[in-house]
């Protein structure tokens, strides 16, 4: 029997199986993607048991932001550099409403200003998640909770926590998850048009499409615009406007 391999007569039945495969054991530290937009009447549990931040206390510092305020902050200890830290903490502050709490980061080189922020009130806890990364090691920095205008308003923090990803870590983590979350094992068969299989058939299997939106914010200006149309279908497959929805 002389194997026939036109397209037309091949039925490929595809189906998946729920099942992740080859889920490499990771045993370092995994990213903790929670986060709750939820205020709280009690804080939660730390994440990552608190990391770098287990059983520190917070201590209240005067710092500058736009004014002298008395903030609570953390005073850490030898940050290296290309290290990706995550940190988290419950916020709570003596003020009826919702005022924005913002995390900073002051090195001896440099102050990130933002590295994290929060709507903050009175009453309840409020999570606040952020991160940063340094191109540099910092041996005495301080990272503090401020409104950014220098309200001045009692903040409290409970809970925090402060974990660092090396870059290594990181990528196993993210190949973890992405093996785990987005993968799944397929089996193929192969069969001619009587329905007969077809043993050892060589299969290519090429990407046509993606079901995975990756999309951006674009403006109206889109519209009649054919370049900028083109540059964006190239990359994106999802879309929303920008001022137009706002
Ligand atoms: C704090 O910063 C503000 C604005 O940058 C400045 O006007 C003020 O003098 C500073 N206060 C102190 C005590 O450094
Ligand atoms: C931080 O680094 C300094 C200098 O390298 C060292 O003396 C100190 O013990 C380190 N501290 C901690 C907590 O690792
Ligand atoms: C952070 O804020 C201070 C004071 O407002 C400003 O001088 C500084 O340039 C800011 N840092 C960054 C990295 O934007
Ligand atoms: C860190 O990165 C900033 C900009 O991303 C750059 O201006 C600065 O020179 C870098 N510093 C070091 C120590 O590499
Ligand atoms: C909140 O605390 C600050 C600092 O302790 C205080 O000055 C302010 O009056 C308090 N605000 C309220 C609404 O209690």
């Amino acid at each position: 029997m002389t194997k026939y391999f036109s397209p037309l007569c091949i039925l490929m039945i595809i189906w998946c199986i729920w099942a992740p495969i080859s889920t490499a054991s990771y045993d370092g530290t995994t990213y903790s993607s929670f986060a709750s937009t939820e205020c709280k009447r009690h804080p939660e549990e730390p994440l990552y048991d608190g990391g770098l931040l287990m059983d520190k206390e917070t201590q209240y510092t005067w710092v500058n932001g736009s004014n002298l305020v008395l903030s609570p902050s953390f005073a850490l200890q030898n940050l290296t550099k290309d290290t990706y830290y995550c940190f988290s903490a419950w916020v709570k502050t003596n003020d009826t409403s919702l005022t924005l709490i913002r995390a900073s980061l002051t090195t001896e080189i440099e102050t990130l200003n933002c590295t994290g922020t929060v709507l903050a009130q009175k009453g309840c806890w409020s999570f606040l998640k952020g991160g940063f990364m340094l191109n540099y090691t910092s041996n005495s920095p301080l990272l503090y909770f401020q409104n950014p205008q220098g309200k001045n308003i009692n903040v409290q923090i409970a809970n925090p926590a402060l974990e660092p990803f090396s870059k290594e870590q990181w990528r196993l983590d993210q190949e973890y998850k992405i093996n785990k979350g987005r993968k799944r094992e397929v089996i193929i068969h192969v069969s001619n048009k009587n329905g007969l299989k077809l043993k050892g058939a060589d299969v290519t299997v090429r990407q046509k499409s993606r079901d995975f939106p990756f999309g951006s914010a674009i403006s109206a200006s889109i519209i009649g615009n054919l370049p900028y149309q083109k540059w964006f279908t190239e990359r994106f497959n999802a879309a929303v406007f920008e001022n137009e929805l706002k």
